[in-house]
This record gives C-alpha cells, sequence and structure tokens, in this order.
C-alpha cells in the first residue's frame, strides 16, 4: 500500500485511564498500545505514518515505531487537545496534500487487524470507508445512523436520544477518507457538542450534505475493534489479545492446557508439539524447540530453549538452554547463562552468568555466579559460587566430573581441575588441582589415594 498514507489519533488525554502514564503507552502482552495499532499498519503495508501525540507521549513515539516495524514515523504534537477531528486538523496541517486514500485510526484500539485495515483500504471508493461493528449494548461507541445502505451520520454516545443509544452498530474508529475531501469537511467542523470538542464523526453528515457517499464496512467480529479508555476495557482487550496469541500457536501445534492462564507476547517461537502448562508466560523473544515442557507457574523472557526440555515452576531470563535439560521446580536462571544438552537444575537453584556443559547438574539449593562448570560436573546441595568481594565480582572455573561436595563454598576468582572433588563444607579459597580432593575450612589436599 505505498501510496495509502496513515494518521493515528493518539493524543487524547485518556482521563479515564487515572495514569500519568500517556493512556496509548499502556501495555497489553508486554506491548505499548501503540505498538499494536503501529503493527496492524506495518502488516497492511502502510509505511506513511504520521502520529498525533501529546507533551508527554512524543519522546516515545519512534521507539515504538522502531519495535513495531517502521523505519520511521511522523510525529506531530496536539496541543491542546480539541477532540478527534482537530487532532485531524493538526495531522493535515503538517502533511503536504498527496490526495488518494488517507487512512485514519485510534490509537486506542489495539485489536485491530492486518484484514480490516485492508478491507477499509480496498473499500474506499467515494468520501469515506467507515468501519463499523455491531455490537451488544449497552455501549460507549458513537452510535451509526443509516440511510439505507450508506452511513448519514454519527452520533457519539453523549449527545444521543435514547432511539439513537438503541442502535447497534458503532463507529470503530477507522477510516478510510479521499484526502482532498476530508481537507474539505475538516475546514467545516465545528464543537457544538456535550463535549465542545471538534468530532472528527462530524465529517460524515459534512458529506452527505455535499451529496457524497459514505460506505459502511461492517467489521466480521466487533471484538476487533473495542477501543480502551480505561483499565476495565485495558484487561478486556489485553485477554483477548492474549488469546489470539495463544489460538495462533495451538493452529500450529502447541499444546496449551489453559490459554486463560497462559500469558504470551507476540515475537516469541513456539516450535510444533511444545507443552504450556498454566500459569506460564513467555515474554520478549523467547523461542522454545519441539517437545519441549514448560510451566506450570514459569516465566520466561528472551529464553532460547532446545527441544526435549522440561522447566517447571521456575525463572528462565536472557538464558540458552540445551536439548533435553531439566529445570526446576523453584529454578531462577537469572540472565546470561549458558546450559548444555542434558543438564539438571533442580530446586532452589539461582543461576547468574554462567555456563553449565552438557550434563552437569545442580540438583538442589545453590547459587552459581559468574561460573563455568565442565562437563558430567555434580554442584552438591547448598554449594555457593562466592564471587563478590564487596567490590567486584570474580568468576569461579569448575572442569569436568568434578564432584563438589555439599555446602562447599568457592571464593573466587578460583579454579577446580578436572576430575576433583570438595569434601562437605569445603571452604575453596584456592585453586584445586586435576584429579585433586580438598576438605575442610580453608579446604586443603587429602594425601593421594
Ligand atoms: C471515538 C469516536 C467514537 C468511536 C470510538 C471508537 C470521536 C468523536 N468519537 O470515541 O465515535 O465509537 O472512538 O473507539 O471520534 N485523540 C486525539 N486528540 C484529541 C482527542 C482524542 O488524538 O483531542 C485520540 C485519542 O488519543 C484516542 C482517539 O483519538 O486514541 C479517540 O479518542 P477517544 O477520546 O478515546 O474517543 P472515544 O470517546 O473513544
Ligand atoms: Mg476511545
Amino acid at each position: 500500500m505505498a501510496n495509502v498514507r496513515a494518521v493515528v489519533l493518539a493524543a487524547g488525554k485518556g482521563t479515564r485511564m487515572k495514569s500519568a502514564r500517556p493512556k496509548v503507552l499502556h501495555e497489553l502482552c508486554g506491548r505499548p498500545m501503540l505498538w499494536w495499532v503501529l503493527r496492524a499498519l506495518r502488516d497492511a503495508g502502510v509505511s506513511d505514518v504520521t502520529v498525533v501525540t501529546n507533551g508527554d507521549l512524543a519522546d516515545h513515539v519512534d521507539a515504538v515505531a522502531g519495535a513495531a516495524g517502521h523505519a520511521s514515523v511522523r510525529g506531530v504534537l496536539q496541543e491542546p487537545q480539541l477532540g478527534t477531528g482537530h487532532a485531524v486538523q493538526m495531522a493535515l496541517a503538517s502533511l503536504e496534500p498527496a490526495g488518494g486514500t488517507l487512512l485514519v485510526l485510534n490509537g486506542d484500539m489495539p485489536l485491530v487487524e492486518v484484514e480490516l485495515v485492508a478491507r477499509a483500504i480496498a473499500a474506499r471508493e467515494h468520501a469515506l470507508a467507515l468501519v463499523t461493528a455491531r455490537m451488544p449494548l449497552p455501549s460507549s461507541f458513537g452510535r451509526i445512523v443509516r440511510d439505507g445502505a450508506h452511513v448519514a451520520r454519527i452520533v457519539e454516545a453523549r449527545d444521543a436520544t435514547d432511539d439513537e443509544l438503541a442502535l447497534d452498530e458503532m463507529n470503530a474508529g477507522l477510516y478510510a477518507y479521499d484526502e482532498a475531501k476530508l481537507r474539505a469537511a475538516c475546514a467545516q467542523l465545528t464543537n457544538d457538542n456535550a463535549q465542545r470538542e471538534y468530532y472528527l464523526t462530524d465529517t460524515i453528515a459534512h458529506f452527505v450534505r455535499a451529496g457524497d457517499r459514505v460506505a459502511p464496512v461492517v467489521a466480521d467480529d466487533f471484538r476487533s475493534v473495542l477501543g480502551v479508555n480505561d483499565r476495565v476495557e485495558l484487561a478486556a482487550a489485553s485477554a483477548l489479545l492474549n488469546r489470539r496469541l495463544c489460538e495462533r500457536h495451538m493452529r500450529a501445534g502447541v499444546t496449551i492446557a489453559d490459554p486463560a492462564t497462559t500469558y504470551l507476547e507476540p515475537d516469541i517461537q513456539l516450535a510444533a508439539d511444545v507443552t504450556l502448562l498454566p500459569n506460564t508466560t513467555l515474554g520478549r523473544e523467547t523461542v522454545v524447540g519441539a517437545h519441549s515442557e514448560i510451566g506450570p507457574n514459569s516465566r520466561l523472557a528472551n529464553a532460547r530453549i532446545g527441544e526435549h526440555v522440561v522447566i517447571s515452576d521456575s525463572v528462565v531470563i536472557d538464558t540458552t538452554i540445551g536439548d533435553f535439560a531439566l529445570v526446576g521446580p523453584y529454578a531462577h536462571l537469572r540472565h546470561g547463562n549458558e546450559i548444555g544438552t542434558g543438564a539438571r537444575i533442580g530446586n532452589f537453584v539461582e543461576i547468574k552468568a554462567s555456563t553449565l556443559a552438557p550434563g552437569a547438574k545442580a540438583s538442589h539449593l545453590a547459587y552459581i555466579g559468574d561460573a563455568s562448570i565442565g562437563e558430567r560436573t555434580n554442584i552438591g546441595a547448598g554449594t555457593i559460587t562466592a564471587n563478590y568481594d564487596g567490590k567486584n565480582k570474580h568468576r569461579t572455573t569448575i572442569g569436568k566430573d568434578v564432584r563438589i561436595g555439599s555446602n562447599s563454598t568457592l571464593v573466587a576468582p578460583v579454579e577446580v581441575g578436572d576430575r576433583a572433588l570438595t569434601g562437605a563444607g569445603a571452604v575453596v579459597i584456592r585453586d584445586v588441582a586435576a584429579g585433586e580432593r580438598v576438605v575442610g575450612n580453608p579446604a586443603r589436599p587429602l594425601p593421594k589415594r
């Protein structure tokens, strides 16, 4: 849609959110409301986008647009905010007239989907293709007053009579305008209404008076056009978006035991035959390989998980885990970890900035920080890498086939060679040679066997 330009209305104060944060920066499924709208535009191939902003929002627009996949968008400040019609006037004043279709959409409709955007663009023949939806009542949406197949006008709920409030066709907040005709209509807007605002929706009556036509595009599902005006609607929209993400993965072969308590973000990748158990959150760029089982009660963020991995009741952040590894219950992999194939991490184990080679095990109660642990090495219960001397962090390096006894303390920087052993309660303050056995506090070598 190289020739279609879009204007996103996002400057409203969002009074009903009762928040210090601009409304469109409130998050749903880990992304700001505005991200969802911009992502739908990107997916529809609309790259020329103007966002109408307020002073609090302006500095954030570029980051949100970049994250949603736009090379750049134009921000136009609307101060003060005198209504949706005024917002469009500000946008138009900043744009060179180009003719053709100008898409206008509310920034508070995060459920909007690419198909609906494309339908609106395709349906515009005359002045305006107006997206509408049939909705259960009561509703605070603007009502569509029809004249047969065409739209006669939109009346805002606050300005509507009882008869008008009984209408169940609503204005979605997504418009495909003839840009030249929009410019003419916008110049005529007044603020003669309950809110003393310039309503974009009054452009419709203007077109009709001028003998032009407004074609309704009825959305298949009203849920895809729900607006978010307060935190109740935010939660409802989040649940719907999350359900949509879950369904997409289920259709692609992922088992989700309870979609209502499985929280997904849009940019994760799940292979077929992954199983997600209840109360589980998968965020950021998480990738999970085939046949892995995640949950219950787990939170993964930017985790790269191999195949046949089992993670239960655990937190895994910025971490890579190899095939056939077992994690949890109750493990905390904080950040920067590489966990090898078939490794085992058991209950109450915390790991940070560490590498566990294939087959390494830390099955119970340990803190492993800034450490490298070799193949098949076993870390006994209660082991601590004392990585911090009060000023600096130091590394612990443990070789292959090592047995670290229960309750060992490894005071970094320290190295333990291959096949070495530490006795229960050893406090290791010096390097341990390959094959050496040390015990005590401070740990000393036992005589050679
Ligand atoms: C608006 C529509 C209503 C429609 C509903 C769909 C108008 C007058 N009414 O009502 O017919 O059913 O959306 O959700 O358009 N904004 C600005 N500048 C402003 C005012 C608002 O940029 O001065 C932005 C807001 O940030 C928001 C969008 O425009 O993203 C819609 O404004 P909002 O106040 O939420 O309008 P609604 O009452 O929801
Ligand atoms: Mg709204």
